[in-house]
């Protein structure tokens, strides 16, 4: 359904490979390869999930897709007004037109700002940095902003530290939506948040992508948290796409041993399911030292010498389901029961 929609974003071959220096005079000995040829669309309107343990990069892709850091390798190309907008090449002048149209929510918004700003210079900086508006204008577009994320306008003056954790994400969504971006990239938004409180915001993100026609690339470790507002799930390990499919095709029938162990992790919502938790030996290796063939087949309990000797690329296995897997044909894996259970396990209405 979702790739009816125009192509809002399509990144190609991307690679971000991160300098490891050593020594007095800062040699360079070798690179962290956080993001390794990544493919990936994202359509109007839709939800790309993107998940994945700890450190598999997705966060670099998520910053790559900003051009918040420079692209070792691969394109991105930004559709707009039947335009074509290669961000890997543009000059610096059209990057700021770009930034307009795309924001960032991240885990914890206050991290990164001045904890003696109010909320109204919080929510109100991109507006002012772009020119766009100052003095009561600014006030006015603050005050949509914040009933917009459901909160109270009265509470414009205050302070971050006045606000709980669920209302400090609404207003980090605010400020988010300040400048009407198309693609928001929300890294781990709902992460730092009790259960209940996640359920709140992820229907408010979902509410604003209707209003709004709004793209997200929705980054989690959290297969759960995924299934609840993404369309289509990409999924990530050491620096590369090993699975993508629909959310349903993705859950109920995995075709990557990864998604497999995964899913695996996911408190069921059916006591009659019988699928059992599968434990991955090992950590994530180092990105600097990958391991050959398949990189997950050290910890891979289904890996064969093929998948030790050969790098398997990403195929379509099924329509709209890509996997990159040797065996991806002749293994049969386990999911999960829909996803619409666990929607309700998290008390969040499906709609759709
Ligand atoms: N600025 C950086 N310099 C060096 N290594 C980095 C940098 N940013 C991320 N990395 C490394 O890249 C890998 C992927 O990181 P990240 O994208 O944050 O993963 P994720 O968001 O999935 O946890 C990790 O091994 C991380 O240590
Ligand atoms: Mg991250």
């Amino acid at each position: 359904m979702s790739d009816d929609r125009p192509v809002l974003l399509e990144a190609t071959g991307l690679k971000k490979y991160f300098p490891i220096q050593r020594g007095f005079f800062r040699r360079t000995v070798g690179y962290v390869r956080a993001v390794d040829g990544v493919d990936l669309v994202i359509h109007e309107g839709e939800t790309l999930g993107l998940v994945g343990e700890s450190g598999s990069g997705k966060t670099t892709v998520g910053r790559l897709i900003l051009r918040a850091t420079d692209v070792t390798e691969g394109t991105i190309r930004f559709h707009r007004d039947g335009q074509v907008l290669d961000l890997t090449r543009v000059p610096r002048s059209q990057l700021r037109e770009y930034r307009r149209e795309t924001s960032v929510i991240f885990q914890d918004p206050f991290s990164s700002l001045d904890p003696r700003m109010t909320v109204l210079d919080i929510v109100g900086e991109p507006l002012r940095i772009h020119g766009i508006a100052s003095g009561d204008e600014l006030r006015r577009r603050v005050r949509e902003l914040l009933q917009l994320v459901g909160l109270r306008v009265q509470h414009m003056n205050r302070y971050p530290y006045a606000f709980s954790g669920g209302q400090r994400q609404r207003i980090g969504i605010a400020r988010a939506l300040a400048l009407r971006p198309r693609l928001i990239v929300a890294d781990e938004p709902v992460s730092a948040l009790d259960v209940s409180i996640q359920a709140q915001v992820l229907n408010l993100l979902r509410s604003l992508q209707q209003q709004f026609n709004l793209a997200y690339l929705f980054i989690s470790h959290d297969l759960a948290v995924v299934s609840h507002v993404s369309q289509r799930v990409a999924v990530m390990y050491l620096g590369s796409i090993v699975e993508t499919a629909p959310v349903d095709a993705l859950y109920s029938t995995p075709r990557h041993p990864y998604t497999e162990a995964l899913l695996s992790a996911i408190p069921k919502s059916d006591p009659d399911e019988t699928r059992s938790r599968i434990i991955l030996p090992g950590d994530i290796p180092n990105p600097a030292d990958p391991p050959t063939g398949c990189r997950f087949h050290p910890r891979c309990r289904y890996a064969r010498d093929i998948c030790r000797a050969e790098r398997p690329v990403l195929r379509e296995i099924a329509p709209r389901h890509q996997v990159a897997c040797h065996l991806a044909d002749e293994l049969r894996l386990t999911g999960v029961a829909a996803p619409a259970g666990a929607q309700n396990a998290h008390g969040i209405e499906q709609t759709g």
